[in-house]
């Protein structure tokens, strides 16, 4: 099994943070890079005028590897909620037809649609949390759900920032792919952790970013585009996003045809190239170490918090419902009241989302931050 890598982060023993789905820390790797970028751009004379484009296609080509993907179908972005305007933007979404989206889902994947709706004359379904925290059972049920108008897209988490509850894509992409509907995936909480292969799965857009699992900066994400989408118009437009329109030569828009691949929807200023290498070995880590092993650990520590929480009158999803490594559960209101404050003040760092606490360890945890955990929450929990 994968050893803890607490060692490559800046995390001392009496932290105990358990938190990455918030945001990660960067491992010390990584801060060395982005301060290395700083002094880059302290002396701009010295930069090699490919290093940006290197650096570009480096995070491509990092990132397009998590998802299976070819780099030539992966857009530079800044944030989930701009693949998704992105998305948004290039779709027809036919006037009467049904966007799918998930109850108290991030607003990331969610309010672009509810901002088109009413202009586009569609409707924005949003599929309730199941009793039973099966959301792959759920959206199966709304996709076939008889009568219904078509489905245009679903637009949703892989996994469910506030319940932890895992989508199994397979399933959902096929039922949607019979009605001849389009997926989109936010894949913030998965892209690293859980195997994702788009030849197979054949989403049509992908976004995540990474300073969440992915050990990265902010301002930095990635949006996969099925090849059948490469035909539409970015969301910004720049001179890179076009075949020629250079400033090297002497004629300045000599080609404005956009680029034919997904690099045409590359954000404004993608050159940043502070953020670029730190984001690019962030993503290098996750993929040294592979999803798989990583996914085998963090499962490892969340069922060993399960099994300290044994006892505890504590509602916890069963395990083929859930990703296995972001934890959540509700408390009882006195409990959970100031819990997240009071835990910090004693090291542990955990969050609240939407009346639950939410535990999400990573590759630096292990088993004694989650003893540590179980004891903390225990004392919380005694009358
Ligand atoms: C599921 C999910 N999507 C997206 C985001 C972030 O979105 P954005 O990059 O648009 O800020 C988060 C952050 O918590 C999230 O949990």
């Amino acid at each position: 099994m994968l050893t803890s890598q607490r060692a490559l982060f800046d995390m001392p023993r009496d932290v105990c943070y358990l938190n990455a789905a918030a945001w990660s820390p960067l491992p010390l790797a990584v801060q060395e890079a982005g301060r290395r970028g700083v002094a880059r751009k302290g002396r701009p004379w010295s930069i090699d005028q490919a290093f940006p484009s290197r650096e570009c296609e480096r995070a491509r080509n990092a990132a397009a590897h998590l998802i299976n993907a070819d780099a030539n179908d992966v857009a530079l972005i800044s944030s989930v909620a701009y693949g998704v305007a992105t998305a948004a933007k290039g779709l027809t979404v036919a006037p009467g037809s049904r966007v799918l989206v998930l109850q108290e889902d991030h607003a990331s994947p969610v309010l672009e649609w509810m901002a088109r709706s009413a202009e586009g004359g569609f409707s924005l379904e949003t599929i309730e949390r199941p009793g039973d925290g099966d959301w792959t059972e759920a959206l199966l049920a709304a996709i076939r759900r008889p009568g219904a108008a078509p489905v245009a897209i679903a637009s949703i988490s892989w996994i469910h920032w506030s319940d932890g509850g895992l989508v199994h894509l397979e399933k959902v992409a096929a039922a949607l792919r019979a009605q001849g509907a389009a997926l989109l995936i936010d894949a913030t909480h998965g892209a690293g952790v859980l195997p994702m292969d788009v030849k197979t799965l054949d989403p049509d857009f992908v976004v995540f970013p990474t300073y969440k699992w992915l050990l990265g900066p902010y301002g930095r994400a990635f949006l996969y585009v099925a090849k059948r989408h490469q035909d539409k118009t970015p969301l910004e437009q720049t001179a890179f996003g076009r075949r020629a329109v250079r400033a090297e030569q002497v004629t300045y828009f000599a080609d404005t045809r956009y680029l034919p691949d997904a690099r045409r929807f590359d954000m404004g200023e993608r050159d940043h190239f502070i953020s670029l290498e730190m984001a690019s070995i962030g993503i290098e880590m996750v993929s040294g170490w592979g999803s798989a092993p990583i996914a085998e650990r963090l499962g490892m520590l969340t069922a060993r918090l399960v099994d300290g929480l044994t006892g505890l009158d504590l509602v916890i999803a069963p395990t083929h419902v859930r990703a296995p490594h972001v934890l959540c559960f509700a408390l009882p209101e006195r409990v959970a009241d100031g819990l997240v404050a009071r835990l910090a003040a004693e090291n542990v760092h955990i969050a609240a989302r939407l009346g639950r606490v939410r535990i999400s360890p990573h590759v630096y945890n292990d088993e004694a931050d989650i003893e540590r955990f179980v004891a903390a929450l225990r004392r919380a929990l005694s009358p």
